[in-house]
């Protein structure tokens, strides 16, 4: 059945940077299910022809390299455009009338991406089912929802309403890109497609985990959203809670939408809120040096540009085993990865020393950039007695598999087509990651802990090897290695 993706906000930037970079991938690739078209809906007054050529140029450039001409030709002949504004009623009619048109009565599914301003989401999706393009018995319409999902609790849950007032839970895809991630499915196919690893994954054999999305870049001009949402909302409500659900839910009973969530929201409703009264002793907040003078920056921004935060989860796998959550930008380098610390052997016969030890027994699964998984361990040096020495055993993706490691908007934008929401937030699964970051929030909105300055191109402020050491603890502060 033939497919139309309207893309609201076909102007802006995630548009031309990921969208139809990932759409013309898919096409080029022979992937793209045929009869899809894609509408854009934004004020600005282009032609169809003028936003063809004008994403023609952009794709090249965000791809890195020249279009292959005939593809791009063939996809360019499925791309439309449709002034409107998201304000206007009447603008809805119009669209409706272009779209049945570019239709020309066959069946087709509708896709409605919501790429705007998140303020523009309730309108969009409210003018939508004024039009009549929407409804919740609509067995073809899908909506697509951007990030941020609300900025605390309250609001996700509002926006929520509202977006169920027009779809159905089934036909909405909230977008996190991070499960578009081929590493981060891969967390899924580790755990559950290998038995190996099953037996210790749980409070007998892991000590903790440290889960961290550092970055090199600073936020640059995002501080229009950046200084009022900060690191906690910005990498923590989604990105890092979704990293650890992944970690830490119990195995599907089957790979499906319903199936993989109602897990993840089990892992949610199982961590244990944080008491106002613990928010300064479970949490970290800095802010790199120059933060304040980064254009659109508040002079005396409190902005937490770097966070860790240490959660726990009250069941039977996972009780007593700390997760510690860190993000920052203005790092030492870029790396999202997950590390598994086991825990040290009962007893040591050898002579291998606590730091060799520790460092012996570690699952590191790394996100990004240098996909893959290590696993350090000892081994004895040949023709040296017993002594031993730390190594380590790489699987790396791009060795391992020949071709390029898609981009997440790709997959994600398949399995829209597809109809498949196991990488999308359910609504629950949303309202409830807000409910855990909302009181650390509020304590550092307070004051607590106090927001350590740190120097760009470290590891986040002094104070937090330290927090880490009172806690027994190290970070595993590594930046991979690029092959
Ligand atoms: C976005 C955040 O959701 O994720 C950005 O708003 C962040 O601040 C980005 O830089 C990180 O994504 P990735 O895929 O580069 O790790």
């Amino acid at each position: 059945m033939p497919h139309t993706i309207v893309i609201f906000g076909a102007s802006g930037d995630l548009t031309s940077r990921k969208l139809v970079p990932a759409l013309y991938e898919l096409h080029r690739k022979g992937r793209l299910p045929e009869g899809v078209r894609i509408v854009g809906f934004s004020r600005t007054p282009f032609t169809h022809e003028r936003w063809r050529a004008n994403l023609a140029e952009s794709t090249a450039e965000h791809l890195g390299q020249p279009l292959d001409e005939s593809s791009w030709e063939s996809f360019a002949q499925s791309l439309f455009y449709q002034p409107g504004d998201i304000e206007q009623a009447g603008d809805f009619v119009t669209l409706g009338e272009t779209l049945d048109k570019i239709e020309a009565g066959s069946e087709t599914t509708r896709i409605y991406y919501l790429s705007t301003a998140p303020r523009f989401y309730e309108s969009a999706i409210a003018r939508l089912g004024a039009a009549g393009l929407a409804h919740p018995s609509c067995e073809r319409c899908r909506v697509v929802i951007e990030k941020p999902f609300g900025t605390d609790q309250a609001t996700a849950r509002r926006l929520n309403e509202k977006v169920h007032e027009v779809f159905r839970e089934p036909q909405v895809y909230r977008i996190d890109h991070y499960l578009g991630k081929e590493t981060v499915s891969n967390v899924l196919v580790l755990r559950f497609a290998n038995t190996i690893f099953e037996p210790v994954w749980n409070r007998n054999y892991v000590e903790h985990v440290q889960i961290t999305a550092a970055e090199e870049m600073t936020i640059g001009h995002r501080a229009g959203y950046y200084d009022s949402a900060g690191a906690l909302r910005d990498m923590f409500q989604n990105h890092l809670l979704q990293l650890l659900t992944l970690t830490a839910m119990e195995t599907p009973a089957r790979f499906e939408a319903d199936a993989v969530r109602d897990e993840k929201v089990k892992v949610l409703r199982a961590i244990r809120p944080m008491a106002a009264k613990d928010v300064a002793a479970l949490t970290l907040r800095g802010q790199y040096r120059g933060y304040r003078d980064e254009p659109g920056v508040a002079p005396d921004s409190q902005a937490a540009t770097f966070g860790v935060v240490r959660l726990s989860i009250d069941n039977w796998r996972w009780q007593g085993v700390p997760f510690y959550l860190r993000s920052g930008k203005a790092m030492s380098c870029r790396t999202t990865q997950v590390v598994i610390q086991f825990r040290q052997p009962p007893h040591m016969m050898f002579d291998a020393g606590p730091q060799n030890a520790r460092d012996a027994n570690r699952l590191v699964l790394q996100i990004q950039p240098a996909e893959g998984i290590q696993l350090h361990f000892q081994t004895k040096v040949p023709d040296a007695g017993m002594k031993l020495r730390l190594t380590e055993l790489d699987f790396n993706f791009r060795r391992a598999f020949a071709g390029e490691m898609p981009e997440a908007y790709q997959r994600l934008l398949l399995d829209v087509l597809q109809g498949d929401a196991s990488l999308f937030a359910r609504a629950d699964e949303v309202e409830l990651a807000w409910g855990i970051v909302d009181p650390i929030q509020q304590g550092w909105e307070s004051g607590l802990p106090e927001l350590a300055q740190y120097d760009p191109g470290g590891w986040g402020p002094s104070t937090s090897s330290e927090w880490m050491r009172n806690r027994r603890h190290q970070w595993f502060d590594t930046c991979p290695v690029l092959h």
